[in-house]
């Protein structure tokens, strides 16, 4: 397959300033849009995600039966199958996303059914060694590729379990929700670290009975799922980009509307507060149990400060360590993570790729198995960097630049689009020149 690489040019800017409201938040896309495709009735979501990622979701559903149309408006309405799966025609393809494979694998396991699971390059090879455990305790008859995708599952009944899993996951719990939510009995996931919500809390909207603890969630099958009405808050680990980009610059002000505000994914605000950002939230609201508010944001006169992030903490931001780290070099004290190893199985090695294009920009940088120490105080050039087709890589580097000195190529620039396609108009609006 011949993929075409873009390559984007970012020019230094002078601040951020300006009022954003962004598109629908991924992990919520793809669970509504998933729920909505295996639930009785139609569902209709109001700014679904505009990412290719949500889009694989959707396309898998629709080879399964589900109906999805797009409205004028921009409305995702959702027609589900009610319970039960049909037979896809050929094997159904998560494109370059974990999220997808590992959630569909769990709903699929229990239909009945052979189903082939496929996907890019980068996905072929993410580690799904964590799905078929907990699956095969169930029952589940899953032939994986060496450890990874095509993945081929022959679906059929299962059997509840009590699993604890390994590696701190949402997309490993959402399996095992999925296919405990159509198995009889009580099925439990444990984990150490809590991760991400959403799914609780969405299958719960969608009418489901979901019992949590501090560190568990149970599920009691079988049960029916009912189409909802829903508008998807803004996705914060996109607003990350902007947020980090505000940091950049003394004075520099930001407002951000209607962006999902969930405490499981909102402890950027937490980290950002303790480099010194003034951050407010305003108008919280509760949408589906997700919170919705708006946030503002006044960069620090004196500049950022320094910050170590490890543990739990490291878990909860995963999506906005690379991020972080390329605003790094630019605070005072600079910035240590740690326990952050599952960074090196993500779309890239993000470790890897962050150390380099940090070294790229002149930065000096410390790379360790599980993270890296990024020292502040550091003054950056433009350069060229290499995203890895990482969406998130080009994204971090985007920002990293606007405070460098020169332009910087971005090469791959085009993978924005799996998370967040209107990413560089936005930062174009935003980066006073
Ligand atoms: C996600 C969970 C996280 C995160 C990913 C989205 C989700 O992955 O990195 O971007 O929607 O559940 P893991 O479950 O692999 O930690």
């Amino acid at each position: 397959m011949h993929t075409v690489s873009e390559e984007r040019l970012i020019r230094p800017a002078k601040n951020i300033y300006g009022s954003l409201r962004l598109p629908g938040d991924k992990s919520i896309s793809h669970r509504y849009g998933m729920l909505g495709s295996f639930a009785e009735g139609t569902s209709r979501f109001s700014n679904f995600s505009t990412g290719a990622d949500c889009a694989s979701t959707l396309a898998c559903m629709e080879a399964l039966g589900a109906k999805v149309t797009r409205t004028e408006d921009g409305i995702v309405e959702v027609t589900g199958v009610g319970g039960v799966v049909k037979q896809p025609a050929g094997p159904l393809d998560c494109g370059n996303s974990g999220s997808t494979m590992r959630m569909i694998s769990g709903l699929l396991a229990a239909q009945q059914g052979e189903f082939t699971l496929i996907g890019d390059d980068s996905l072929s090879r993410r580690p799904m060694e964590r799905i078929r455990k907990p699956l095969e305790k169930m029952g589940a008859r899953l032939t994986l590729t060496e450890g990874h995708a095509p993945i081929h599952i022959l679906g059929g009944p299962l059997q509840a379990i009590d699993f604890t899993t390994p590696v701190p996951s949402a997309q490993v719990k959402t399996c095992v929700l999925l296919a405990g939510l159509q198995t009889p009995g009580t099925t439990t996931i444990r984990e150490d670290i809590r991760t991400r919500d959403h799914s609780e809390l969405a299958l719960r909207a969608f009418g489901a009975n979901v019992h949590r603890t501090s560190n568990s969630v149970s599920i009691t099958g079988p049960q029916t799922l009912s189409a909802i009405e829903a508008t998807v808050p803004g996705d914060i680990s996109s607003a990350a980009f902007f947020l980090c980009a505000a940091a950049l610059f003394p004075g520099s002000q930001l407002l951000l509307d209607s962006l999902g505000l969930n405490p499981t994914r909102a402890t950027l605000l937490d980290v950002l507060t303790s480099l010194g950002l003034q951050i407010s939230v305003l108008n919280l609201e509760d949408k589906h149990s997700e919170l919705i508010g708006t946030v503002q944001v006044t960069s620090p006169a004196e500049g950022l400060g320094s910050t170590s992030i490890s543990g739990s903490l490291a878990a909860q931001l995963i999506d906005e360590l690379p991020v972080l780290a390329a605003i790094a070099p630019y605070t005072s004290g600079g910035i240590r993570i740690r326990d952050a190893q599952e960074l090196r199985v993500k779309e890239s090695d993000r470790i890897a790729l962050v150390v380099q294009n940090l070294k790229a920009m002149g930065a000096e940088v410390i790379e360790y198995e599980d993270g890296m120490d990024v020292p502040g105080g550091q003054k950056l050039h433009g350069a060229t960097i290499e995203s890895g087709g990482d969406h998130r890589i080009a994204m971090a580097f985007s920002v990293a630049a606007l405070r460098a000195e020169g332009d910087t190529l971005i090469r791959g620039s085009e993978s924005a689009a799996i998370s967040f396609p209107e990413f560089f108009d936005l930062l174009d609006f935003v980066a006073e020149r």
